[in-house]
């Protein structure tokens, strides 16, 4: 498996553009994969610079309907017309960010996208190949991302908490290795791992994507979280490479408690796993 980060938050060199965002480009099984879409076409020069082919991509998973994770669908689709792209129907959803200076944000999927001949909705678990599966659907209350009380979902003009029905994971195994491939862990990572465990009797061997534990100026304090959360992590067998919405902050905490156990994974990152 190799992995190359098309585009995250942080950037581990000035020349990729970064942003709040999140598009991952893995290839595994002979196929080359594309996770997510960043906020904004911006990952598209970032793969040229890092020599990575987009118009070979074979398929695309899109983790769950928020902009940050779709911007880029419509410029992709401009330079590959054939790799299907995996999203959830609900992604289409009306998704609002209640911030703290009280706007009202449409953080969702630009619609105009839904048309697309790529587009495909999957069920709540799917084998898009052999050794590649998606599910979403995930319960539990374990440790839930605190921000997820400011993002809510419209329906015919009634505004309620998401339940992230629209967040999919996805699963690659390649050599006898699991990889657990997240967007945002908006139904919470450790709910994420539990499900999995709960189908496969044994925890993934990589762990990557964020954590959504990032705060913003006015959230309050989220370190005793983080703190059971990393507890509950350095209990696992797994490695983790997290990003995006884990925030610095939270990141550094994880680290100081997982060590070797977890890592940052920058925009402009190639790496064999
Ligand atoms: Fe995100
Ligand atoms: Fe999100």
């Amino acid at each position: 498996m190799k992995l190359s980060v098309l585009i995250e938050n942080e950037s581990m060199s000035p020349e990729f553009h970064k942003e709040h965002g999140l598009s991952l480009y893995i290839e595994a099984l002979g196929k080359n994969i594309l996770f997510d879409f960043g906020a904004s076409p911006n990952f598209i020069e970032n793969a040229e610079k890092m020599k990575v082919p987009l118009k070979d991509v074979d398929f695309c998973v899109v983790s769950h309907g928020h902009y940050d994770h779709t911007g880029g669908i419509k410029a992709f689709t401009e330079l590959n017309k054939k790799a299907k792209i995996y999203i959830r129907h609900e992604g289409f959803s009306d998704f609002y960010a209640h911030e703290n200076d009280g706007r009202v944000v449409y953080i969702g999927v630009d619609k105009s996208f839904f048309d697309l001949p790529q587009i495909v909705f999957p069920p709540q678990r799917m084998e898009i190949m052999k050794g590649v599966e998606i599910f979403s659907g995930v319960k539990g209350s374990l440790m839930n991302p605190p921000g997820n009380s400011q993002l809510f979902i419209d329906k015919d003009g009634d505004q309620s908490l998401d339940d992230f029905a629209h967040e999919q994971s996805m699963i690659i195994t390649e050599n006898d290795k699991t990889y657990l491939f997240i967007g945002c862990a908006h139904s919470g990572i450790a709910n994420i791992m539990e499900q999995y465990y709960k189908e496969r009797k044994a925890y993934p061997d990589f762990v990557l994507g964020g954590f959504h534990l990032f705060r913003e100026e006015g959230d309050p304090d989220n370190s005793e979280l983080v703190i059971s959360l990393s507890d509950y992590l350095k209990d696992k067998p797994s490695k983790y490479y997290t990003c995006h919405c884990t925030g610095l902050p939270a990141y550094e905490l994880l680290k100081e408690r997982l060590k070797d156990q977890i890592d940052y994974q920058y925009t402009g990152l190639q790496i064999n796993l």
